[in-house]
């Protein structure tokens, strides 16, 4: 029997379209439900529904042999885990960003203040580049901060860019791309090596699969085509 640990919220109808693409039937598994258990017998399932924060310490800890996360909360936490699949889906990026008209502010304060939930990823950003910063730690409505003169930049998840856009606020840098993964307990790997691995192999497929659909065919111009064949006569 497996444990696997998905993080709820915005990335938990794709992580059980992937599992359901790849063959696991996963019954009464609804985004909607108010429980955080399912046992999933006929595949050898469990399944526990956390906060993506909490992710990686039921996986390092043991209480799941597989989690699935975001590479931002990886990020955050440097949690003891294996982390040998790139999901693809779910991509976003970590980046600093700023009112309209601030964006040179570094260069003016001896001191940043930054809003952020990723207060690590911020700390070594900042440290990497010399600029002294105070960390405001929030835990959601990050593009507030900078509004309410609580912080001069923040450093949060943008996907779309809209929540920026509506709060006039513009990227200043990026940090680290971010995408969901598979991560997996080191002793599971060990004694469950033969599920694991399973698993494995049939997210990789799907999510190969699912990223090939979506990237379209390279084009090739006649002019090239031409080329290429005269190159091939001579
Ligand atoms: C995340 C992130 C941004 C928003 C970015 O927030 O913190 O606020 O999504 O998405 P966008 O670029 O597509 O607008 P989330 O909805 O997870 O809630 P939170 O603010 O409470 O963390």
């Amino acid at each position: 029997m497996l444990t696997i640990a998905l993080s709820k919220g915005k990335m938990l109808d794709l992580t059980l379209d992937v599992f359901r693409r790849a063959g696991y039937a996963l019954g009464g598994l609804a985004t909607e439900s108010r429980r955080l258990v399912f046992h999933c017998p006929e595949i050898g399932m469990t399944f526990l529904v956390v906060r993506p924060t909490d992710v990686p310490t039921y996986v390092e800890y043991g209480a799941a042999d597989v989690g699935i996360v975001g590479k931002d909360v990886l990020l955050e936490q440097d949690s003891d885990v294996y982390e040998p699949l790139d999901l693809q889906f779910g991509a976003c990026r970590i980046a600093v960003a700023a009112l309209k008209g601030q964006v040179s502010r570094d260069r003016l304060s001896s001191k940043i203040r930054v809003a952020t939930k990723y207060p690590k990823i911020t700390e070594r950003f900042f440290n990497q580049r010399g600029v002294p910063v105070e960390i405001v730690k929030l835990y959601g409505s990050i593009e507030l901060a900078p509004l309410v003169g609580l912080a001069d930049r923040i450093v949060d998840l943008v996907e779309t860019g809209n929540t920026l856009k509506a709060h006039d606020l513009v990227e200043v840098e990026c940090i680290a791309q971010s995408t969901a993964r598979l991560i997996v307990n080191r002793a599971s790997l060990k004694l469950k090596y033969a599920v694991v691995t399973e698993l494995i192999a049939k997210l990789r497929a799907v999510s190969r699969r699912l990223t090939m659909s979506r990237t379209p065919a390279p084009r090739t111009s006649s002019r090239g085509v031409r080329r290429t064949v005269r190159r091939a006569r001579t």
